[in-house]
């Protein structure tokens, strides 16, 4: 018999990190960790690491042939602004490898005859609002307005929740008889920012940046406008939204696509409350126009009515006990230990 596990692909990311974190102290499953990178410190022994692309299918069938999956949480992406740098390899990770894997659990499903939980993170960047105006008037976006995203990743990520979709409802509709199917969940996340991880590749990244320069003691030029206002989320509560997500009994949940968020800020709001906790920090603003762009398409809020109704949504971190109990105090120790 194979054993139940339970899969984190781009585990040794930002994301992958602190969720493995939280698994290993809760699931009762074999986790398995799967990334491009080596495993993240302090899991040794705690889930079994494969280092590898997800796009290596023969990699993918021994690891099935072994394991029983029971859950895929599928982080393993190229972030916004590297994908816009290379978008036929962000094309590549992001969706070849999402179908890759979607392919698998269908396959899986089939199996074991009960469905595949597909756990995906999107993003804000799904959304593309066309000018300031409209960002202005739409203050909290719903999950199926302005779906018009203006970059690679943000397409890959609008299209991944569809394939999500189809191969949840519609996978083999011709079929004779009516397959087992996988079980689709995703959040569409805001800017998310750790204590613990820097970002790397991200276009929201300017808010985490400004926070860890100033904890370095470092200068800082943010390369958007003061004005600039997106939604962001405390890393555990992004963890918590995964958790809490996966567990919702499938007969409460509307919708296969959710809006989450926690707080929003503009950027001059964010260099602020990064001031009031670090006051000699050196903060400067030097719009890069072209990302400043991409940023400026993103909702400045996000409507997450539905996820707070059907699952129980809510964050545990508002603005200001994210700053106060979790970034200052963690970002602190993590430059300057004791
Ligand atoms: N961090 C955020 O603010 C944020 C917001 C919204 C959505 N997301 C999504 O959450 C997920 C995780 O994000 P993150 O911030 O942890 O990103 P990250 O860049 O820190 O981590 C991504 C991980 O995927 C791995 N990876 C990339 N290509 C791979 C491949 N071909 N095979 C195997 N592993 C591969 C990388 O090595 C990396 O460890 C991504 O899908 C991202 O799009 C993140």
């Amino acid at each position: 018999m194979r054993r139940k596990a339970t899969l984190i692909t781009g585990a040794a990311g930002e994301i992958g990190q602190a969720l493995v974190d939280s698994l290993v102290k809760i699931s009762d499953q074999q986790l398995i960790t799967l990334d491009i990178q080596p495993a993240p410190a302090g899991v040794a022994g705690k889930v079994i690491h494969i280092q590898g692309d997800i796009l290596d299918k023969s990699m993918l069938s021994r690891l099935v042939s072994e394991y029983e999956i029971d859950t895929i949480y599928h982080l393993a992406a190229l972030l916004s602004t590297r994908s816009e740098f290379t978008p036929t390899a962000a094309h590549q990770v992001n969706v070849e490898g999402t179908l890759v894997l979607l392919q698998m659990a269908s396959e899986q499903s089939e199996w074991r005859g009960s469905p595949v939980k597909f756990i995906f993170p999107s993003s804000i960047a799904a959304y593309g609002l066309p000018d300031i105006e409209t960002k202005t008037n739409y203050a909290r976006v719903r999950e199926w307005e302005w779906n018009y995203p203006r970059t690679m990743y943000g397409c890959n990520k609008l299209y991944c929740e569809q394939l999500g979709i189809y191969f949840s409802q519609h996978y083999r509709q011709l079929a004779a008889d009516r397959p087992v199917m996988l079980d689709f969940r995703s959040l569409r996340f805001p800017g998310l920012i750790s204590a613990f991880t820097v970002p790397s590749g991200g276009t929201s990244d300017y808010g985490p940046e400004m926070l860890h320069a100033a904890a370095k003691g470092e200068a800082y030029a943010c390369f958007v406008r003061e004005d600039v206002r997106i939604p962001f989320m405390a890393m555990p509560d992004a963890v918590t939204a995964l958790l809490r997500l996966t567990a919702a009994p499938s007969s409460t949940l509307s919708r296969r696509v959710y809006n989450i968020t926690s707080f929003s800020l503009s950027a001059v709001e964010f260099r602020d409350l990064v001031l009031k906790s670090y006051p000699g920090a050196q903060i400067s603003f030097e719009p890069d126009l072209k990302r400043q762009a991409i940023v400026d398409s993103w909702p400045a809020d996000l409507d997450d009515t539905p996820a707070r109704r059907d699952w129980g949504w809510y964050p545990d971190y508002g603005v200001e006990r994210c700053f106060v109990e979790y970034l200052v105090p963690n970002i602190t120790k993590r430059y300057h230990p004791a």
